[in-house]
Parts: structure tokens; C-alpha cells; sequence
């Protein structure tokens, strides 16, 4: 544990895989052609009990007298009185009843058909369910290939203590792991999402990255992605991070823009993307963690006594209208992204922090999907990476 007050931290290496069946999961709404089939949640699946053949009894063979069948199981019945806002819901049998203090962090809540985190219930805005997570699996894939297949881009050739803050599902940091076997990675985020079949030398804890970290040693290398919008004060957090760096060692963020816009004015302000836009944009203020800070991160990690900030940004196509082979393929990617991720990042914005109905949200969501679509509008948004070293003294 290194972050945070003890009874709110664990490690979630091996029984975090018990969690995985509790959740009920929205499905994506919609087009086949736009749905990506090989993220397609498996929370529809039934269970074995469901799919188990059951022996006859009405019409057994006459003569098999010796024919016993077991007795066949009543249905299951589902509760009556069940309430999708009680976060008992979906508690992991695993925890004993001396478990109780730590127990919120296995928990989640259930919201509009969507699961959300418990710990520290309302900090962020995603759910973390299946669908959520197979968005954040893409993404990885999507910022490989942005990142010429490189998980991160700091000059920094042999780290042998990794540190990823909002993990996720942990991807990054697995890949890490397999990619330096010598090193020790942790990945920290306040959903417990991770699997427990892990490479060795990687291991994640859940916990709030903005408390106060206790790690008993220094890290070479701190990775931060897509924690949009999920941060109130970065200037904070990146005190932390170069606090907890060994001198020499490097933070690496990758961070997207919300904001669609297209070169060659095919996009227009009333288009459903720029909508979208000011619609979040608004939303993460009220939320008290702006969309905006994506533009402001390298100076404030300049402002806490990083060196050697080294910035770029990346234009990212909503499909696949780029003419070039790799712009469309990474256009292609972050359709897919985006169709998977939308309903996740608008639900919880939308009507919990702007006010709107659930049907008003479903119905801009499903206008935004359809918006992504269109090939003549160029449109994209950019995806901001960085570096930045400590200095030796
Ligand atoms: C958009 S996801 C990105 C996940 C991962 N970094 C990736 O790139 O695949 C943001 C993650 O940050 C986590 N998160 C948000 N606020 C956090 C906080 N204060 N402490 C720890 N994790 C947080 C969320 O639970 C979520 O898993």
C-alpha cells in the first residue's frame, strides 16, 4: 500500500477476479457495424446453472425403473426487493464478516444500468464495468500505435520502479511488466478492475492518487493516462510525483483533448461533436475538474521543478476519413473508441452533474455516435504526451 490511509487500501492481486461476475452491464446500444464485436461485453452470458442440461422427469422410458433422476432445483428467484443504488449489491463473497473496514473498496454502484466505483464514491466520472473497460482496452491499443508501438516516450532506458496512477485495468502496467522483467510495476486507481493473473513483478493497489502517498521508496518512472478530467488540482499531484521520483527519474503523461475540431472547417460549431464539446467542457467545470487543464499540464509540471519538458500533440481522426494508411487506421481505432466509450463518459455528466434526464442524455449520446460516423466531416480531437525529468539536485 503506498497512498492513502491503511484501511482504505489493498492489494488486489488475487481477489480481484471474484468481482468480475457481480456486474449487471448496459448493453451498447445499436448498430452492429459500430459496435465493436470483439469487445462485446460478456455480462449477457448466462450462467452454467442456466445452461446446465436438466433431466426429464414428465416423460422417463417406461421401463428404466432404476431410473432416479435428481430432483430438479426450484428457479432461482431474483430478489424482489432489490435496489440498484444499494451498494451491497454485488459484495464479493470472498470478504469475511472481519472484512468490514476495507469492504468499500470492493463494492461498486449501480447507476442507470451502469456500474461505478464505491471507493470514494462520485470522485470520477466513468463507470468501470465491461463495457467501460473493453473503451480502455482500445484506447491502449489506440495509443500504442499513436506512440509508434512504445508504451511511453521518456528517455529513460532501464526503470526498475514504475509507478501508473489511474491504471485502469491495469494494461499499461502488464505490458510494462512483460517489457522489463527486472523492474517492479504498481498500478494504483480506485476500481478494483485488475486481473489477478499478473506478471510477477506487477502488482496493484486501490487507492485515491490525490492522498497522501506513504510509498516507502522512490520510483524511476511515473506514467499517467487519461485521467481527464478527474483531478482537481494537478499542481498538487504533480508535487506528489516529484516528491516520490528518484532524482534523474521521469513523470510521462498522456492526456486527449475533448475538443473535436476539423482543419478545413468541415466541422461546424453546431455540428453534434462541437455540441459535445461545449456540453463536457461546461460539465467538468461544474464537476470541479476541467477538461480544459490538458493545455496546462506541462507548465504546471514545470511550475513544481520538472526540466526538460518535452511536449507533443497528437491530432487523432474520429473515423476513418484521413487519406493516409496510418492516420486512418489510428481514425479507425478511436472510432471504435469512442462508439464503446460514449454512453459511459456522458451517462453520469450528463444527469448527475448537468441535471439532464436519462433519456435526454441517451438521446445526445445516441446523436454523438451517429455524429462520429460521418466521413465528410474531418473532424479530430488531440491527445497531449509529455515528459518531464527531475532534476539531479
Ligand atoms: C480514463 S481511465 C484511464 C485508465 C488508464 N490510465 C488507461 O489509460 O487505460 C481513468 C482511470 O482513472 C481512475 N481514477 C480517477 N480518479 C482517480 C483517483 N483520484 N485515484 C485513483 N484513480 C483514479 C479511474 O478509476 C479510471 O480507472
Amino acid at each position: 500500500m503506498g497512498i492513502g490511509a491503511p484501511a482504505s487500501s489493498a492489494n488486489v492481486g488475487e481477489t480481484v477476479s471474484l468481482l468480475s461476475e457481480a456486474a449487471p452491464v448496459a448493453a451498447v446500444d445499436g448498430d452492429a457495424s459500430t459496435s465493436p464485436a470483439s469487445a462485446a461485453p460478456a455480462s449477457n452470458k448466462q450462467s452454467s446453472a442456466e445452461t446446465a442440461p436438466v433431466p426429464t422427469t414428465a416423460a422417463g422410458p417406461s421401463t428404466a425403473v432404476e431410473y432416479d433422476p435428481a430432483p430438479i432445483q426450484p428457479p432461482i428467484q431474483p430478489e424482489s426487493d432489490f435496489d440498484e443504488s444499494d451498494s451491497a449489491y454485488g459484495e464479493p463473497d470472498h470478504l469475511s464478516d472481519t472484512t468490514s473496514i476495507p469492504s468499500t473498496i470492493w463494492r461498486h454502484r449501480y447507476e442507470n444500468g451502469r456500474r461505478y466505483h464505491k471507493f470514494r464514491e462520485g470522485e470520477y466520472w466513468g463507470p468501470n464495468d465491461e463495457v467501460q473497460n473493453d473503451q480502455l482496452d482500445i484506447a491502449h491499443h489506440m495509443f500504442l500505435i499513436l506512440l509508434d508501438n512504445k508504451l511511453h516516450l521518456a528517455p529513460i532506458e532501464n526503470p526498475q520502479r514504475i509507478l501508473d496512477l489511474g491504471c485502469g485495468t491495469g494494461i499499461w502496467c502488464i505490458d510494462m511488466a512483460d517489457e522489463h522483467p527486472g523492474a517492479e510495476t504498481i498500478g494504483v486507481d480506485l476500481s478494483p478492475i485488475q486481473p489477478s493473473f499478473t506478471p510477477p513483478n506487477c502488482k496493484f493497489e486501490i487507492d485515491d492518487v490525490t492522498s497522501s502517498w506513504t510509498f516507502p521508496y522512490a520510483f524511476d518512472l511515473i506514467n499517467i493516462r487519461a485521467l481527464y478530467g478527474s483531478i482537481a488540482d494537478w499542481p498538487a499531484l504533480y508535487q506528489q510525483v516529484f516528491d516520490n521520483l528518484q532524482p534523474g527519474g521521469y513523470l510521462h503523461e498522456v492526456e486527449m483533448s475533448i475538443q473535436f475540431k476539423s482543419d478545413d472547417g468541415t466541422l461546424t460549431p453546431d455540428h453534434i461533436l462541437s455540441q459535445w464539446s461545449d456540453v463536457f467542457h461546461e460539465a467538468s467545470n461544474r464537476f470541479g475538474k476541467s477538461f480544459y487543464e490538458v493545455w496546462n499540464l506541462s507548465t504546471y509540471a514545470k511550475n513544481v521543478g520538472f526540466v526538460d519538458v518535452v511536449e507533443n500533440v497528437y491530432k487523432v481522426p474520429v473515423n476513418g476519413w484521413p487519406a493516409d494508411p496510418r492516420m486512418k487506421e489510428i481514425g479507425r481505432w478511436n472510432f471504435l473508441h469512442c462508439t464503446q466509450g460514449a454512453e459511459g463518459w456522458g451517462l453520469f455528466l450528463l444527469t448527475k452533474v448537468m441535471g439532464w434526464s436519462v433519456e435526454e442524455a441517451q438521446v445526445f449520446i445516441a446523436k454523438f455516435r451517429n455524429g462520429l460516423k460521418e466521413r465528410k466531416v474531418h473532424a479530430y480531437f488531440e491527445v497531449v504526451q509529455f515528459s518531464a525529468r527531475k532534476p539531479m539536485y
